[in-house]
């Protein structure tokens, strides 16, 4: 169980217990009936149990956990940042049965989405966990144990006096040299040009990490399917940028 949150304004902040900003607002938001009733009926199958600390989708200090034991097998490890709804990580899962899938979102609504279409597609190399992606990758994955991390459309939080929040910076780069293994790959995808830049520029700059692409940017990632978010960026006219690096 989570621990309860403290008041729950409608503008609660979870960064309030944390000593530096996160890259989201809000956890939860309305769920609808039968996204409560997945929620309750379906988290046993595919939630992972994660610790977390005083704010609620923290990673508790010294909590870990274990993918063989998680997955019920040893198989290469997908991760993917910030999965919303779940499409791509749920494709791939369908796509490639011997690997295993984890997706990290702090949206539940989103969470409960993922496990009714993990249901319905009988999808069983794919589990879930409700918590800050930084802290997952941080500390309770085990280092070097992750092949390929995805971060597709982070939330761009374009206001200059925003930026801070941006989950892909220098500190990210780290945390996801240490997930990775040797040989490891991230893949990035964003609609907004001067995040892509950053994320760009940081992995650049990174000394675990080095190109896994020729020219500008990388080619579009076959596996990445198309997502809301993707859709409404190219709707409105922006490039698609993706982005690949090898952790050295
Ligand atoms: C713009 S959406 C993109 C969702 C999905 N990747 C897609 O392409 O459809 C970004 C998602 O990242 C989640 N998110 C943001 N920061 C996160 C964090 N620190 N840990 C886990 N999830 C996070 C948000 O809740 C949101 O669902």
């Amino acid at each position: 169980m989570t621990e309860q949150q403290p008041p729950t304004a409608k503008n609660y902040d979870p960064s309030t217990f944390r000593d530096k900003p996160v890259s989201f607002v809000r956890r939860g938001g309305r769920m609808t009936p039968s996204q409560e009733r997945a929620w309750e009926g379906l988290r046993h199958l595919y939630l992972v149990d994660v610790p977390h600390g005083r704010a609620a989708t923290s990673v508790a200090e010294g909590a870990t956990g274990d993918p063989a034991e998680i997955f019920g097998r040893e198989a290469p490890l997908v991760v993917e940042v910030g999965s919303g709804q779940g499409h791509a990580i749920l494709h791939a899962a369908q796509e490639r049965p011997d690997t295993n899938f984890l997706a990290i979102e702090v949206f539940r609504a989103g969470l409960a989405r993922t496990m009714i279409r993990a249901e319905s597609a009988a999808v069983d190399n794919l589990r879930l966990a409700e918590a800050n992606a930084p802290e997952v990758l941080e500390r309770f994955l085990p280092e070097g144990s992750v092949d390929e991390l995805w971060v597709y459309f982070p939330d761009p939080w374009a206001k200059a006096r925003h930026q801070k929040r941006r989950l892909v910076n220098e500190e990210f780069a780290g945390i996801a040299a240490r997930a990775l293994r040797p040989g490891g790959l991230i893949r990035l995808a964003t609609d907004w040009e001067d995040y892509a830049e950053q994320m760009r520029e940081v992995l650049d700059a990174a000394p675990d990490f080095e190109r896994a692409f020729a020219g500008d940017w990388a080619e579009r990632y076959d596996g990445r399917v198309l997502t809301a978010f993707e859709k409404k960026g190219s709707d409105k006219g922006r490039a698609i940028r993706d982005l690949t690096y090898r952790r050295r």
